[in-house]
């Protein structure tokens, strides 16, 4: 028999027992923000509150989103990146391994740099550092990227090479060069090693021809896209709005993570260079979306910057499909996690694991649909409340498509190349459909026009667009009205008028 035990409690006392073991989302204070001042992102699951994101009361501002295919990650970067810039003005450069960003950037008005198709790094570049430095830099992109450090002697010949390179070419490799010295390329290197061998009097020559091969990679003809002179101005790269940095273009893995690797080690010698400012917001934030090992590698600049980067107001935005890919270190020291689905048994241990959230939510996260989340923030203060809870959708930016009338296909090659008449007309989908509507097209002739159009991935041109209107029943006036109205000229009118199917005898 147990026997009921009454004391008496002070009511301080019981004020300070937790009567809900875990109270299901941080209280409102903490996640509701000045619309001014922080970036809305969506609804929370349970109490409705609406989830404005700011880094002011985190540990830091950095950001890990993982979940399966389509389960959202780029749209939330992007609509991320677009409040982040309106609110603080800040920039971005996106590492962008599969070229996913590259459309989204150009509809922005952002700068696209291609690499492989048209852009070029040096990566020997200095960007104003001791070029001794910068060959530490190198040496430990090589380091992560091939196996040159099982090679010590390969990998010394290679490191005193790419020094000496630096001293022919009028370098003082122990001090900062002046602005605007142009660096010698990989290419300077490999015939440095090369008359060393041609010489002769070097003593392991298999070594020296091994080395040479080594990095012959990255400078061969046609591959050479890291050792030619560069096309951009890397320095610029973090106060210029939107970049997407494209990487599609490279042949492997091995080239786009060696491309990742330079943008980070830039971005990171000017995040110190500039120090802290007043600012209130984040100046600049650097995007991986699936960085392969430039994401999980511990030499990675990645990792530095994530370690440093809140006193410079640099966030670093990492984004994969496998958690795994993220190194431990970026894992469990960014501020914010957003873990959207996730399928696997296994990926889902390894963020509980380091996480920490309860089981509801892991059997959640299994069920979410797309843009739904689970949010973990590491927050500053000395309140207690749970850190992980659970939005009803991410609420995005809709896209702002561009449409586009071609013009090419009545135009002179000479007209096209002058630039003096457009060659293409733009405009975004509202402002089309009420051109449309004013022009006496009805509802399912829009929609027809709208579907041939989308399907040629937003463009169509000006004869096919005339023909429709044909088809529609719209009457040549009308239609030669609607061509006045985009701002053609009567001569180009008149040529498209002529290849109207029936307009002319009809
Ligand atoms: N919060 C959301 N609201 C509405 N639509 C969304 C949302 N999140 C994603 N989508 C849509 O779902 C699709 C897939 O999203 P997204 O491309 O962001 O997936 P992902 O996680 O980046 O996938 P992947 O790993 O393959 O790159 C897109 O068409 C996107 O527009
Ligand atoms: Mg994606």
């Amino acid at each position: 028999m147990t026997l009921i035990k009454f004391q008496n409690i002070m009511s301080n006392e019981i004020a300070k027992r937790s009567f809900f073991s875990r109270p299901p989302e941080p209280p409102p204070m903490v996640l509701v923000g000045n619309p001014l001042k922080t970036i809305y992102i969506g609804i929370t699951k349970l109490f409705k509150v609406p989830f404005s994101w700011t880094f002011a009361n985190l540990t830091n501002p950095h950001i890990s989103i993982v979940g399966i295919t389509g389960s959202g990650k780029s749209y939330f970067i992007k609509t991320f990146l677009i409040r982040a810039n309106y609110i603080w003005g800040t920039s971005a450069v996106i590492i962008d391994w599969a070229g996913e960003y590259k459309a989204w950037v150009r509809q922005s008005g952002g700068t696209i740099v291609s690499l492989g198709k048209g852009d070029f790094i040096n990566i020997m570049d200095t960007l104003g550092m001791k070029p001794l430095d910068r060959v530490k830099q190198i040496m430990n992109s090589f380091d992560l990227l091939t196996d040159l450090s099982q090679f010590p002697e390969q990998r010394r010949l290679t490191e005193e090479a790419i020094e000496q390179t630096y001293t022919n070419n009028g370098f003082i490799v122990s001090l900062k060069p002046p602005e605007g010295k142009e660096a010698p390329t990989l290419k300077d290197v490999i015939k440095l090693l090369n008359e060393k061998l041609q010489d002769g009097t070097y003593e392991y020559p298999a070594e020296l021809e091994n080395a040479i091969y080594r990095l012959r990679q990255f400078a061969r003809e046609g591959e050479d896209y890291f050792s030619r002179k560069s096309t951009i101005d890397l320095g610029k790269l973090a106060q210029s709005g939107l970049v997407d940095m494209d990487l599609s273009g490279l042949p492997d893995e091995r080239f786009r993570a060696l491309a990742a690797l330079f943008i980070l080690q830039t971005l990171k010698e000017k995040m110190r260079f500039e120090g802290w400012s007043e600012t209130k917001g984040l100046k600049t934030m650097v995007v991986l979306d699936e960085a392969w090992k430039v994401a999980s590698d511990e030499r990675s600049d990645a990792i530095t910057i994530v370690r440093e980067g809140r006193k410079y107001q640099f966030a670093l935005i990492v984004a994969s499909q496998n958690p795994t890919d993220i190194n431990e270190a970026i894992f469990s020291n960014v501020g914010t996690t957003f873990i959207l689905r996730i399928k696997f048994e296994k990926f889902i241990n390894y963020i509980q694991g380091s996480l920490n959230f309860s089981d509801f939510i892991r059997t959640e996260i299994t069920k979410f649909g797309v843009g739904q989340a689970a949010v973990e923030m590491a927050f500053q203060t000395a309140l207690r409340f749970p850190e992980t809870f659970i939005l009803e959708k991410i609420h995005g930016e809709e896209p702002l498509y561009v449409y586009v009338i071609d013009m090419s296909d009545v135009l002179t090659q000479a007209e096209i190349t002058s630039g003096i008449i457009a060659k293409d007309f733009q405009f975004e989908a509202d402002e089309l459909k009420n051109k449309f509507i004013e022009y006496n097209l009805s509802d399912e002739n829009i929609e027809e026009v709208f579907g041939r159009i989308n399907e040629q991935g937003r463009t169509i041109k000006i004869v096919e667009l005339a023909n429709l209107f044909a088809g529609f029943n719209v009457t040549v006036e009308d239609t030669i009205l609607f061509l006045k109205s985009l701002g053609i000229d009567d001569m180009v009118i008149s040529r498209i008028i002529s290849r109207v199917i029936g307009a002319v005898n009809g």
